[in-house]
Formats: structure tokens, sequence, C-alpha cells
């Protein structure tokens, strides 16, 4: 008598998902002394850093771990384009840019604002990485989105078979980018024989938010996950956080139900809007640049960065925590971000 195989766990098909090779994994994961003890935290405080700013592809960043499994998917299905978008300088279009140059595929972002007399940071390296580049003028995140659909829907009818990546490539499956992450952590934190209280990242579309989160449930490990916000793109961070880790769960076979409430996201360092520099930051980026030589940048790891500071010196977090440094230095080299308008603003 045969017995069948059992069906595969979600640890199992995650394993299997076709994956682009775009990095060089795992990143480092480093104790910061100088660093923590410039910040000044209780007794037994440490700060350890996982590097996702150095990696193997165009200068790196949290996206590229999201841009594996979505290019993984689109190769395997035969798409030849990767549509995608976000502010002027956004992180993420320069990785979608960097990823689709990196496995040969077309790729055409949609920029909000205008062109500007010349292209610099980000934009500079899409030209460089060979994307066509559209702007969309003052568009919302919502809009950026539903231009993507039509731009796919515009390069069919030219033939071409085009593959949509939304803000932030947050996707279920680009958020399972990150639930393969904390897997990366998770090993390297047992080998090391730390255990953190806290993971410390920045959080905006959401997708590195839902993907640890998923990550977690996989492990088991007990440890807090705080979203430090840079863009207050939800009206209710909690509800699209949970929702979108439930269904990056879905893709894998896991049941995970969060509550809003399970869901750990911080506002204090946002500042004016999404984009703006704030004092905060600015100090985080070079307290972590004077002492352990890492470059932070304004509109993202630095907000981030600044909300680890907060914790630490305040006393809410002791002991190990893990600051996840997700990249985008490349802000520091642009004065003005091109930003999208809040939604329902105009
Ligand atoms: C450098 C950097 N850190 C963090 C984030 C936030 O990640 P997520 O969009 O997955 O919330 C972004 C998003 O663009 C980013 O560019």
């Amino acid at each position: 008598m045969s017995t069948a195989a059992p069906p595969p766990t979600p640890r199992q098909r995650l394993d299997a998902l076709p994956s682009a090779p775009l990095g060089a994994w795992p990143t480092p994961l480093q104790r910061l002394e100088r660093f923590t003890a410039a910040t000044g935290p209780a007794e037994g405080t440490e700060v350890w850093i996982k590097r996702d700013d150095v990696q193997g592809v165009a200068l790196a960043g949290n996206k590229v771990r999201k841009f594996e499994l979505v290019l993984g998917q689109a190769l395997a299905d035969g798409y030849d384009t990767l549509v995608t978008t976000g502010a002027a300088q956004s992180n993420s279009a320069r990785a979608g840019a960097a990823s689709a140059a990196a496995v040969g595929m077309g790729c055409v972002l949609l920029l909000s604002g205008h062109p500007p007399p010349q292209p610099t940071a980000n934009l500079l390296l899409d030209r460089l990485l060979g994307a066509e580049i559209r702007f969309a003028g003052d568009a919302s995140w919502s809009e950026l989105n539903r231009g993507v659909d039509e731009l796919v829907a515009e390069l069919a009818r030219a033939g071409r078979k085009a593959l949509a990546a939304p803000v932030g490539c947050s996707s279920p499956l680009g958020a399972l980018g990150f639930a393969r992450a904390f897997l990366e952590l998770d090993a390297q934190l047992t080998a090391a024989g730390v255990d953190p209280s806290a993971i410390v990242h920045t959080t905006t579309s959401g997708g590195t938010h839902a993907g640890l989160l998923v990550g977690r449930a996989l492990t088991g490990r007990s440890v807090r996950l705080i979203g430090v916000d840079a863009a207050a793109m939800f009206p209710r961070a909690g509800d699209a956080l949970a929702g979108l880790a439930h269904d990056a769960a879905t893709l894998i076979g896991l049941d995970l139900d969060l509550r809003p409430d399970d869901i750990e996201v911080i506002s204090t360092q946002l500042g004016a809007r999404y984009g703006a520099h704030t004092r905060a930051a600015n100090d985080a980026i070079s307290v972590l640049a004077r002492t352990e030589a890492i470059i932070a940048d304004p509109i993202y790891s630095g907000k981030g960065l600044a909300g680890l500071i907060e914790l630490v010196s305040s006393g809410s977090l002791a002991g190990p925590v893990v600051f996840w440094h997700t990249g985008g230095y490349h802000a520091l080299f642009e004065p003005g971000h091109g930003t999208p308008v809040a939604d329902g603003s105009r």
C-alpha cells in the first residue's frame, strides 16, 4: 500500500518559490558597540544592525528582497517587462530598474513629479540602468498604483508582456521576501547566541513589516517587530499590515490572523510629512556615521534609526535590539524628494 507524501509545509513552500538571484545573502549582522554607547541606553542594552544596505545588486536596499520573488515568478511566467512606481527619488523604483536589468527584463517606471533639468541620485541610477521613465505629475500613491495598471494595458497593446509591481513592491509575494529575510536573521541570531527583544525598522508601504510578521510566525521566535512610520501611507497601519501579512502568509498555506492591535508601528518620527527632513533623523544619521561608518538616509532609514534611538534612550527597549537597515542612502545626494501627495488631500 502506498502512502501519499505529506503536503509541503509553509516553510517548504516559501523555500520552493521561484527566485531571481539578485542579492548577496546573508547580509551582515553586526554589533554596534560605539553607537550603543553614544545613544546612552539602559545598562545591558546592545544595538545590533542587519545590513540590507550591503548587497549584490546596484546599491542595494530592502526592495531587492521583494523583487527577487516577484521577478522570479515573472520569469517563470514568461513576462518580459517590469512596470513599477514610486516617488521621483524612489528607492523601490530604482531597485526595480536594477533588478529588471540584472535578469534581462525591460523596465518602465511611473514616477510622481516632473522631469528635473538634471537627473540626480536614484533618478540618475534609473536612467543608467536603462529604465524607461514616465512622470505622473502631482499624483497620490493610489493614483500611481492605478497608473501602473494602465501602463501594463498600454504595453500589452504594443505586444509586451508586462508585470505590475505596486508602490514599494509591497504585493503579498513581494512581502514574502521579508519572510525569507526573517529566517536569514533568525539563523544568524542563533549562531551568534543573541536573543533580541525587538527588531526596529522603517515602514512605509508595509511589505517589509508584513513579511517579517510572516517570518516570525514561521519560526515561533518571540521578538517584537516595531515599524517606524516614514510615510503615513495608510489611514490605519495596523489594518493594512495585518491584511498584507495575512495575504502573504496565505500564498504559502499559512493561516495568519493578526489583530491590528498585535502590530506595532510608531509615528513619532514622520516629521511634517513623507520626505520631510527631521532634526532627529539627521542627528541619528550623523551618530551612526561617526561611530560606525555606516550611512543611512534622511527619508527612510534615518527616521527608523531615530525611532530606535527614541525607544532605547527612553528605556522602552533594553537588552539586545536589532535595527534593520533597509538601505536608501541615495537620498543623501538629492535635496528635494519629488514626493507623492497624500491620498485624499486633493
Ligand atoms: C530605504 C527604505 N527603507 C524602508 C522602506 C519601507 O519599506 P516598506 O515599503 O516595505 O514598508 C523603503 C520603501 O521604499 C525604503 O526605500
